[in-house]
């Protein structure tokens, strides 16, 4: 459906997008995420036509469109700020575009009503938008998108304006929109929760570059990077630093200044040994009650009900455990951790994976 080549961007002498290569497939729900000033939306209005290009291909349906005007894309994009029309009501707002192209007013009516009734705006239809809450806005702001049918459907940071509680309710909204809709749909966002939660594909960008893509559970259990690992799962994953020594062949020895002490079986003899990172989720950590890994002093408890973090070890740099229940632990206790190895993660000193959990 859409593929980007080797897209590059320049504002002046800063190169923001460095050579991006991104697939998505017809009818998907592509989420693009990544941290503030990553370029997400640079890449957007570049799908969109409403920044140029200044290297590499934008191909949609196997043609490519780097030089075709917006309007003539048949991609509609759905903005952060609502940017409604204040003055017109909501049947105005989402019939816009086709009074615009004269289309006759009855079937303007059918059509707005349709959309209308997709996004459960019928009873609104005659309200300005300043009379409507922040999510029957933003349904306004995706009806004006979608009545246009287009073929792919932009939508930046879309309910970062609402609270949580809406947030939570258009994420589900937007997923059964996407099912009836059937369209393909590009979306950005900073909050990997909603890349999670919709995404089909998830991109994960970082500085401009494509940090890694894939399917949301696979960037979750695989990640190539110590960027992706960090930056996708919530509390984030535990970055220790380790020595790896191998103090006979076939083994590797991990060591850290914590007393954490594991061999593994040496599968790749040209993994290096020295300086690591080893990567473990705080739900890949358990409070033991006999001897485990390592032991480290409790800092904070947080306790949600269902489940508490303990942040141990340093205070300054804590490792974070995710652990069941309401614990009866409290700050100053000292706990015996075992990590689950099979589900850890190695790095290089740069971050990159060494070595993935099942060869762990
Ligand atoms: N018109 C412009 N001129 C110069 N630099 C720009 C311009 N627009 C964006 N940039 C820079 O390009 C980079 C990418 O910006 P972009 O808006 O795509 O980030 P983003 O990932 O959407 O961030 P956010 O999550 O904050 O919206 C940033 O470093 C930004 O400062
Ligand atoms: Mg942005």
């Amino acid at each position: 459906m859409i593929n980007l080549r080797n897209v590059r961007k320049f504002y002046g002498a800063l190169e923001v997008i460095k050579g991006v290569d991104i697939t998505v497939e017809d009818g998907e729900f592509a989420v693009f995420v990544g941290p503030s000033g990553c370029g997400k939306s640079t890449l957007l209005r570049m799908i969109a036509g409403l920044e140029g290009i200044d290297d590499g291909d934008l191909i949609l349906n196997g043609k490519r469109i780097n030089d075709v005007p917006p309007d003539k894309r048949g991609i509609a994009m759905v903005f952060q700020s609502y940017a409604l029309y204040p003055h017109m009501t909501v049947a105005e707002n989402i019939g816009f575009s086709l009074s615009l192209k004269k289309v006759p007013v009855a079937e303007i009516n059918r059509q707005v009503g349709e959309v209308a009734e997709i996004l459960q705006l019928t009873d609104y239809l005659d309200r300005r938008p300043a009379a409507l809450s922040g999510g029957q806005r933003q349904r306004v702001a995706i009806g004006r998108a979608i009545i246009k049918k287009p073929s792919l459907i932009l939508f930046d940071e879309p309910l970062s304006n609402l609270d949580s509680a809406l947030r939570v309710q258009m994420r589900a909204e937007l997923q059964r929109l996407h099912r009836e809709l059937k369209a393909t749909v590009v979306y950005v966002t900073h909050d990997q929760v909603e890349a999670m939660t919709m995404a089909d594909r998830i991109v994960v960008l970082n500085k401009g570059i494509v940090a890694q893509s894939g399917h949301p559970m696979d960037l979750y259990h695989s990640p190539d990077n110590e960027f992706v690992a960090t930056f996708i799962g919530s509390p984030k994953m535990n970055i220790l630093p380790v020595m790896l020594s191998r103090p006979e062949a076939g083994k590797l020895r991990l060591e850290n200044v914590m007393g954490l002490s594991i061999s593994l079986a040496d599968g790749d003899a040209s993994v290096a040994t020295g300086e690591a990172k080893l990567g473990i989720r705080p739900e890949h950590l358990k409070v033991s009650q006999g001897q485990g890994d390592f032991s480290a002093e409790v800092v904070i408890v947080e306790r949600l009900g269902v489940e508490t973090y303990l942040a141990v070890g340093s205070p300054k740099d804590p490792i974070v455990v995710r652990a069941e229940g309401d614990l009866s632990i409290r700050p100053g206790d000292r706990v015996s951790l075992t990590v689950d190895l099979s589900a850890c993660h190695l790095f290089d000193s740069n971050g990159r994976v060494i070595r993935r959990p099942q060869t762990l």
